[in-house]
């Protein structure tokens, strides 16, 4: 029995205990993954507790994550990179192991469930902030030829690219920049829902073969919506993205790497408003 939990604020609507549950059941395991919605004063006294119950691990999403890598003993690579850590191992020897399955899920969901090859294409990334972190070492390794963030506060854009400047190259232009240049992929990793209010409206996206947002509370978010409307021929909520990330925190905990062909098709019956949406 492998005891696990997902720890945010909000939380409550996670699909993430039901993402493990299909999981499992592909290799008939008995689990048992619950919500956490804690207060940030209580994240560490949390997770101690939820350690001593004989736990595997945990994941972690937002307010948590930065506050994550502060608590973990040991990090993955990409974790370190990021400094943000998405989930938690409890190991044998008492130690927290953090990894951040968060940008490699991103890039899984594009290249195999998309059919989209990051190679060569240029891609840009609203928002500068802890969603946004986790997923630059994954995507600069996925060889694209550029990579732009853009972000309402310039200067963040800015000090992640000067962070990550050993991992690779990364451009930064304004919001009133971004309709002079052109991109193949366009991300949109911002926390606001209506972002897209303070983009001009003469924003031509024809020419954009993919459209993403990390978002996936409804099948098409208020960004895709306007996407379309610019003429975006191609759009993806983040669904995908959750189930892969989620699919390598769980071979994480059980040594196991489920198919998540079956949980992304599932998804459409169980819970319609999320399923994908894909214009062509
Ligand atoms: P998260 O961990 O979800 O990324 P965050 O670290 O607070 O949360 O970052 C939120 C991101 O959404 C930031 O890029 C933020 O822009 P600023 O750096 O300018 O704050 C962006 N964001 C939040 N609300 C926004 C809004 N109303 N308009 C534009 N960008 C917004």
């Amino acid at each position: 029995m492998y005891k696990m939990c997902v720890i945010g604020n909000p939380i409550k609507q996670s699909k993430s205990p039901w993402i493990h549950q299909q999981f499992a059941k592909q290799f008939a395991l008995e689990i048992e993954y619950s919500t956490l919605e804690i207060n940030k004063a209580d994240f560490k006294k949390t997770i101690n507790e939820f350690k001593n119950q004989q736990a595997i691990g945990l994941n972690i999403t937002v307010p948590f994550k930065e506050e994550a890598f502060l608590l973990a003993d040991e990090v993955s690579e990409r974790a370190r990179i990021a400094k943000a850590v998405n989930t938690f191992l409890f190991k044998k020897n008492g130690a927290i192991f953090g990894d951040n399955t968060d940008g490699i899920g991103l890039v899984k969901d594009l290249q195999q469930n998309l059919s989209y090859t990051l190679e060569n294409k240029n891609i840009l990334i609203l928002g500068a902030g802890g969603a946004v972190r986790g997923l630059l070492y994954p995507l600069l390794q996925a060889s694209p030829k550029s990579i732009t963030l853009s972000n309402r506060t310039l200067n963040k854009a800015i000090e992640l690219a000067v962070e990550f400047k050993e991992q690779g190259s990364l451009q930064v232009c304004s919001l009133q920049e971004i309709n002079k240049k052109q991109f193949d992929l366009i991300i949109e990793g911002t926390s606001a829902m209506n972002f897209f209010e303070q983009l001009t409206d003469i924003f031509d996206l024809s020419a954009v073969s993919m459209v993403y947002d990390l978002k996936y509370q409804s099948l098409a978010t208020p960004f895709l919506d306007w996407a379309k409307k610019q003429g975006a021929q191609v759009v993806s909520n983040g669904i995908g993205m959750l189930i892969e990330q989620a699919a390598y925190a769980f071979q994480l905990w059980t040594g196991k790497y489920p198919d998540t062909r079956p949980v992304l098709r599932l998804i459409k019956e169980n819970f319609p408003p999320l399923s994908r949406v894909t214009f062509l």
